[in-house]
């Protein structure tokens, strides 16, 4: 006979990280997802994984003031956001509290805190990993749940961008007719400001009938579809042109931007145009600044700083992003004012040290700002080095990881320069993730 689960109370000392409750049973950490600090929490004890136990919170006995009706079905389940409980300002709150706790940890102490920015709170996720899995004659297509790697069971989702949520039923719909339900375990979506990609990993051979479901798919909901039967160098179309190109705009500064859907952007379309913003307006006025512009990408920063008067010098370690930097800055009349090279920025120099000459090279160009918007990783080791430069006089740093973005700020503050301002934008609501942007300036200006 199956054991029917165990139900307890707890009361909630603190958040986790991710925004989970802590409470304690016997002295041991339980996790419980939907409960806030200061609730009496009814949870169903969930699983034991090293040391800590998992709960899920089911009935609340003294809502905190900070507590909202989750307007979302699949919370707290589905791990894609965590935070649907919490409201807004409380949400800003806590990923405010997450930063200063970072920055605490490695001694950093800013001389402004900017106003939190919030944009579109709902249907923002332009780009995501959708895991999928056919469960006998079920298949699910959503994010991963919470505490687990299960795929959640989902028929449609707020966060995603809605073009990309109502094709969450009609995949599952295809995917259980092709004739490999059981090979396809993700598809990953990007959308443009106009037009949608799916790329859809599969480990076996696609029968001519899957194909030709594909392509109604495809037809019907205007979507591109692109197979990846290995890594992204086997990406090909359902039809046999050239991948094509999303685009999306940043209007304030007339610019216009191509992405092939496996390149990186900022998830967030109308949040990347806040912080776009925010971060040119930390450079003060570029006209007659040379700026370096490290992990560049496609050139989100870069041609809105070419735009302002400012020369800029990219650097990105993947050749496709490079070259598509470089095509959009043709396609946008700047290929005199920015230039792209590819560098690997966490190279050490050494035998094969393409990256680190690159960096050597552009550094003798004498940049007054430096942009840095490196992976969660980091700035890397190469951060020391380079905030040595003299004629440096202040960086722009973007990040989306709290602790690197600390551990890097404490480098820099030990090469001379000082936290001048730091915020949190919301390129993640509902979830515990935060974008940081920060001004460190050359401490004698
Ligand atoms: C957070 S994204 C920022 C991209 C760009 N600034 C934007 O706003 O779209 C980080 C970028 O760093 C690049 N990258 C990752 N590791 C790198 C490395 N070791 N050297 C250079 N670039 C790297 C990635 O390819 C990605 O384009």
């Amino acid at each position: 006979m199956k054991k029917s689960p165990i139900e307890q109370d707890f009361l909630v000392e603190s958040l986790d990280k991710s925004g989970n409750g802590v409470g304690f049973l016997a002295d041991k950490k339980v996790l419980i997802r939907n409960a806030l600090a200061g609730e009496v929490a009814t949870a169903r004890l969930l699983k034991r994984k090293r040391g800590i136990r998992f709960a899920d919170g089911i009935r609340i006995q003294n809502p905190a003031a900070n507590r909202r009706d989750s307007s979302c079905k699949s919370f707290p389940r589905c791990g894609g956001c965590g935070l649907h409980h919490m409201t807004t300002s409380f949400q800003m709150e806590f990923k405010k509290k997450l930063l200063a706790d970072a920055l605490k940890s490695f001694g950093l102490t800013p001389d402004h805190w900017m106003e939190s920015v919030v944009a579109c709170r709902l249907g923002y996720r332009r780009k995501a990993r959708l895991g999928v899995r056919h469960v006998g004659s079920e298949v699910l297509v959503g994010f991963r749940e919470s505490f687990s790697n299960r795929v959640a069971r989902i028929g449609e989702c707020l966060t995603l961008d809605p073009r990309v949520s109502m094709l969450i039923k009609p995949l599952k719909l295809l995917i259980a007719e092709v004739s490999i339900p059981n090979q396809i375990p993700q598809i990953e979506v990007a959308c443009g400001d106009e037009e949608l990609s799916l790329i859809v990993r599969h480990l076996a051979n696609w029968s001519g009938e899957d194909l030709v479901r594909w392509k109604e798919f495809s037809d019907t909901f205007n979507v591109e579809v692109l197979f990846q039967s290995e890594g992204y160098d086997s990406l090909v179309r359902l039809s046999d042109e050239k991948i094509s190109r999303l685009k999306y705009k940043l209007i304030e500064y007339g610019l216009s931007f191509e992405f092939y859907p496996q390149q990186f952007t900022q998830v967030n379309a109308l949040l990347n145009q806040d912080l776009v913003r925010s971060a040119l307006a930390l450079m003060g006025d570029l006209r007659n600044q040379v700026v370096v512009d490290l992990f560049c990408g496609i050139g989100n920063f870069s041609l809105p700083i070419a735009r302002s008067g400012g020369k800029v010098i990219g650097l990105e370690m993947e050749q496709s992003a490079v070259e598509m930097a470089r095509s959009n800055a043709r396609l946008n009349g700047l290929e005199d004012f920015a230039r792209f090279e590819v560098a690997d920025l966490y190279d050490q120099g050494g035998q094969n040290a393409a990256g680190y000459t690159q960096l050597a090279e552009v550094m003798q160009e004498n940049p007054t700002s430096i942009l840095l918007d490196p992976p969660r990783s980091g700035a890397g080791t190469n951060l020391a080095s380079i905030c040595k430069k003299e004629s440096i006089e202040r960086i722009v740093y973007v990040s989306c990881n709290p602790e690197t973005f600390a551990s890097d700020g404490a480098i820099l503050i030990e090469s001379g320069f000082r936290l001048n301002r730091v915020g949190v934008f919301d390129m993640f609501p509902n979830t515990s993730h935060l974008e940081t942007l920060g001004l460190f300036v050359k401490e004698c200006l």
